[in-house]
């Protein structure tokens, strides 16, 4: 799956907000995103046939069993399942039955399979001999999600036996399982159409089946469907059959699948159009979405980036792709940002639709980021699956990786590695560096839990480690490690023990397997998988030599460890490297540090008056602090010529030495110090991460009397970048244009009038158009400044002229951009409603009405609406957003600026008037710790950055 419609990094700290865009992040990776129910406005149709779940007869209280564990037993391995749906979007509801074969494992009296929210007419039972016999004593174990079928008797080990079930369930809009989406069609009429979520529990909620990943079948899939339309499943169609069973109606019949599990299955009844080819290996690629939407050419670059790609990482893995087919779809509701469904990838309209005319470099970059990720899965995920979801973030750790640097490949000139650092590593930095960060490899059981783990833990930082590895290990070897272990375990499934494995033998080909410690993957990476968190590495000249230790990094020096599962002590394995000066900046130094050594030597060099760096390009998964004398001398060769250090680095210098001041290991004046080489930087990398890090300081001294220095300084480091960028055409430069946009989102940001101006004459002239909806001069690139200065500094008609433009637009990245913009408004009446119109399903899509509301919250002059907002409307928040996951992204975005004794006590007395908070109650403690914490850093450092300034100005 890929995250969900997170805030690019630099978009939202436009907005001034790094924390909540953090922990904004962290929560839309979730994979939750929109999960809450969404419901869809059906003008004057019949209501869902609503279904009940009722069981032939339902034991009050379960009787003890097997079926008491959440997970299922091994007695029944699938092997085949014949599924036919008929799927009746008139009606929204569904109906078929399924026809699976069994071996049995171990013997049992009983079938326990999984069933979710689906009436169940009919269950038939085939002996080992064929014979067949009806059975009405099935019931319902609820919580658990099974369906248990007594079979009357013993079954025998060996044997391969049979279920039959037919169900009935309804088409509802709640993006989980097989759902209804909608779409205004040219005439305005609404236009449904079908679609599945299956990962990671609903398969379940489409038809009864072993729902989880090591359960591989092949499946055959026949959808019965109103003649017109399209279905779409994982494999090409192998025959249509019109008017069969009932007139008007068409059956498409599907090729069985390859063996794999049921969260990868697909099915989709639409209208949409597409484009196609067929790439160099002979698979059909094609590209769906709206008619208009295809029409306008907007699936033409996912097309391209589609083809290289899948060929591409064909020769990568050196494994042929196995299906004939490709389908990617684009559908107007959808819950994470895709899916990698195997043959027939799903993915939310921003994340696969580009248009040139109208859609932003960041735009482009998601759809091809997205489509690399979602390809990569084909492999790692779908050929070979984790063993179980607590080994989730190998398939998308992986997917993260190859998401980077395999769009850097197609995509040369984007220098994906390098965003990577800013992307990924630093991002995940942030969660990773608290108290309450659990390990990657997590146990997890429950469906609830399953959810909780498609996190920036499971992706960013997987992705980092996978990163750290192809470094220590090299390219070719990793490489080789990979397909061996592809091709041993294809159509089955992983443990990540045997990934370490087949790296180790890969390693033992090329004999690199001497250098690592322990002369294997495993034991290395042991200690970044099974403990959460990572060090920070302390490099401190010592006579003649460089000191190095290790510890581990915490935000808050005093936050309690919530580990409950690693006992490795917090000590890493960390391959380091160096160097002095520029001398190996392109062929650095590398010593492994390892959890025994206390206080280690670097070898080869000693200190003299040269600096010295450590983890060069940011390659590995560790942060690293200086003594003051290398910290001072860092700074100099900034001043004197940054371009001596990789881009990366620089970045990274940034980022370190902020969060040094933060967790007490820095004084934040050399943090300030790393600030002022900034007036000649004109990278966006090290930009990124210095908007980052300064955001921190934006929010926290927002309200003191410091800011003013502080904005007049921050005005004064981007001002050469601005001058330098301006407003002018870069191109298709996306590193240029990504710090452009950068330069005038925070110029005008921190009030720069020139800039400001600038951003109102470029919307007057929209306003000006005579069909504005159709005729936009702002360059995408542009939009998002635009829209939000024009607001913030306009009256209310710009507001009421932005929001006409995102009730007539039928572009959702658009509409992104603009529901942007009007969260910038400064007016509090108009923002109260606004913050209305977010929690109206027919004025904002549910599936981003919380975005709507953070954007209010990332607006200063809405930050304590929005707090007004979610208590005064707490109630109804919990129905409409339902999940309280979303409630403790909305808890986390309204408080992280607190930083007062009189923000606390607000706090605790809404945490005693709401004790009963679900899963937000974790959100309510989190925004307590945080506030006292920084309560803390602005009793540290207020006065301090106050006369830093003062000398500085
Ligand atoms: C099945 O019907 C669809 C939609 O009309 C069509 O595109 C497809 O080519 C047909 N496939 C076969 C194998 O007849
Ligand atoms: C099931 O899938 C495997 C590949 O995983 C394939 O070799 C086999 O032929 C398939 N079986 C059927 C009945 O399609
Ligand atoms: C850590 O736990 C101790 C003891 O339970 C408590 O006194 C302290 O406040 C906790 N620290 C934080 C930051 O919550
Ligand atoms: C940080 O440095 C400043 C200026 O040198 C000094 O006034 C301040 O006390 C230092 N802060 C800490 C926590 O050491
Ligand atoms: C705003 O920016 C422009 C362009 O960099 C600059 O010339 C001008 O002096 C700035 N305005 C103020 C008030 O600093
Ligand atoms: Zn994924």
């Amino acid at each position: 799956m890929e995250k969900g419609c997170v805030l690019s990094k630099a978009s939202a700290v436009l907005l001034g907000v790094f924390f909540v865009v953090v922990v904004v992040a962290v929560g839309l990776l979730a994979g939750l995103v929109g999960r809450e129910t969404c419901e869809v406005e059906r003008d004057g149709e019949a209501d869902a046939v609503v279904v009940p779940t009722t069981g032939a007869a339902t034991p009050t209280p379960y009787p003890p069993g097997p079926w008491d564990n959440v997970r299922l037993p091994l007695t029944l391995l699938p092997e085949h399942y014949d599924l036919y749906l008929k799927i009746d979007l008139e009606n929204f509801v569904f109906s078929g039955n399924v026809d699976i074969r069994m071996l049995c494992n171990t013997s049992a009296t009983e079938i326990i399979i999984h069933s979710n929210k689906l009436n169940i007419s009919k269950v038939r039972f085939t002996d080992s001999d064929n014979t067949q016999r009806d059975v009405t004593d099935f019931w319902f174990h609820t919580e658990n999600q099974f369906l248990v079928v007594p079979t009357g008797k013993a079954l025998t080990v060996g044997q391969m036996y049979g279920l039959y079930v037919e169900f009935v369930g309804p088409l509802m809009d709640d993006l989980a399982g097989l759902y209804l989406s909608q779409y205004a069609g040219p005439d305005g009429n609404p236009r449904y159409l079908a679609t599945t979520q299956m990962q990671p529990t609903d398969a379940r909620k489409a038809f009864p089946c072993f729902d989880e990943p090591a359960f591989k079948a092949n499946f055959t899939t026949t959808i019965q469907h109103k003649s017109g339309l399209s279905a779409l499943s994982n494999m090409p169609i192998d025959r249509n059959i019109t008017n069969t069973p009932e007139a008007g109606w068409t059956t498409a019949h599907f090729q069985p699948t390859v063996r794999m599990p049921t969260y990868l299955l697909a099915f989709i009844v639409c209208d949409f159009g597409y484009i196609e080819l067929t790439t160099a290996n002979g698979v059909t690629l094609r590209v769906w979405g709206r008619k208009e939407a295809i029409d306008s050419g907007a699936a033409a670059y996912a097309l391209d980036i589609g083809n290289r790609s899948l060929t591409y990482l064909e020769d990568y893995y050196d494994v042929t792709y196995p299906l004939p087919k490709s389908d990617m779809v684009a559908v107007p509701d959808f819950s994470a940002g895709a899916m990698e469904n195997w043959g027939l990838i799903i993915y939310r309209e921003t994340a696969l639709l580009y248009d040139p005319t109208t859609d932003a470099q960041s735009n482009k970059k998601r759809v091809a980021t997205v489509v690399v990720h979602e390809l990569a899965h084909q492999w790692f995920g779908n050929l070979v699956t984790n063993l179980w979801w607590d080994d989730l973030w190998l398939n998308e750790g992986f997917a993260t990786y190859v998401e980077s640097f395999g769009t850097g490949v197609v995509e040369p000139t984007w220098l994906m590695k390098d965003q990577f650092v800013v992307d990924d590593l630093q991002s995940v930095f942030q969660p990773d560096g608290l108290g309450n960060s659990h390990p990657i490899y997590v146990p997890v059981n429950h469906p609830d839990e399953i959810s909780e783990i498609f996190d920036a833990i499971s992706y960013a930082k997987g992705g980092s480690l996978i990163y750290m590895m192809v470094d220590f290990l090299g390219e070719d070897t990793f490489r080789k490690g990979l397909t061996l272990y592809l091709n041993a375990l294809a159509y089955s499934n992983a443990f990540h023990d045997d990934l370490w494995h087949y790296l180790t033998e890969g390693a033992k080909l090329d004999g690199k397997d001497v250098g690592l410690p322990g002369g294997n993957v495993k034991t290395v990476m042991d200690t970044w998988t099974l403990q959460m968190g990572y060090p920070v590495i302390s490099v401190v000249a010592n006579g003649n030599q460089y000191d190095v230790t290790q510890k581990h990094f915490l935000f808050d020096y005093t936050a309690n460890v919530t580990d409950k599962y690693g006992d490795l002590g917090y000590k890493w394995y960390a391959p380091l490297t160096y160097s002095q000066g520029t001398a190996n900046l392109d062929n650095p130094l590398t010593q492994w540090m390892t959890p025994d050594d206390d206080t280690l030597t670097l070898q080869g060099v000693t200190p003299n008056t040269d600096w010295i760096v450590v983890n060069i390009d940011q390659k590995n998964y560790y942060r690293v602090n200086y003594d003051s004398d290398n910290w001072d001398k860092l700074k100099t060769a900034l001043m004197t010529d940054h371009t001596v250090f990789k881009k990366t680095d620089r970045a990274g210098l940034i980022d370190n030495a902020f969060s040094f001041a933060r967790s007490g290991d820095l004084n934040i004046t050399v943090a300030l110090d790393m600030t002022k080489y900034l007036e000649n930087e004109l990278d966006y990398v090290p930009w990124d991460a210095a908007v980052g890090s300064l955001a921190y300081l934006t929010v926290m001294l927002e309200r003191s009397k410091v800011y003013g220095m502080f904005k007049d300084y921050y005005l004064t480091r981007v001002q050469n970048l601005y001058d330098n960028y301006g407003w002018a055409d870069q191109g298709d430069n996306q590193l240029n244009i990504f710090a452009q946009v950068t330069a005038i989102g925070r110029y005008c940001r921190l009030g720069n009038e020139t800039c400001i101006d600038e951003a109102k004459r470029q919307f007057n002239q929209w306003k000006s158009e005579a069909d504005p909806d159709n005729n936009n001069p702002i360059k995408a690139d542009f939009k998002t400044t635009v829209y939000c200065n024009a607001v913030r500094y306009g009256k209310v008609e710009d507001y009421d002229f932005v929001w006409d433009r995102y009730r007539m637009s039928t572009n959702a990245a658009e509409q992104s951009k603009l529901l942007l913009g009007l969260g910038c408004n400064r007016e509090p009446w108009v923002l109260s409603r606004h913050l209305d119109r977010c929690l109206n399903s027919k004025e904002v899509r549910r599936q981003d009405a919380r975005t709507c509301i953070q954007y209010v919250m990332q607006n200063e002059y809405g930050r304590s609406l929005g707090w007004d907002f979610v208590r005064a409307k707490w109630t109804d928040l919990q129905t409409t957003l339902g999940g309280f996951s979303s409630l403790s992204r909305l808890i986390a975005s309204a408080t992280d600026a607190f930083n007062t004794e009189f923000q606390l006590q607000e706090l605790i007395e809404f945490a005693e008037k709401h004790p009963d908070a679900g899963s937000a109650t974790r959100a309510i403690e989190q925004a307590i710790e945080r506030t006292k914490t920084n309560i803390r850093w602005m009793n540290d450092n207020e006065e301090v950055i106050y006369n830093w300034l003062l000398q500085n100005m």
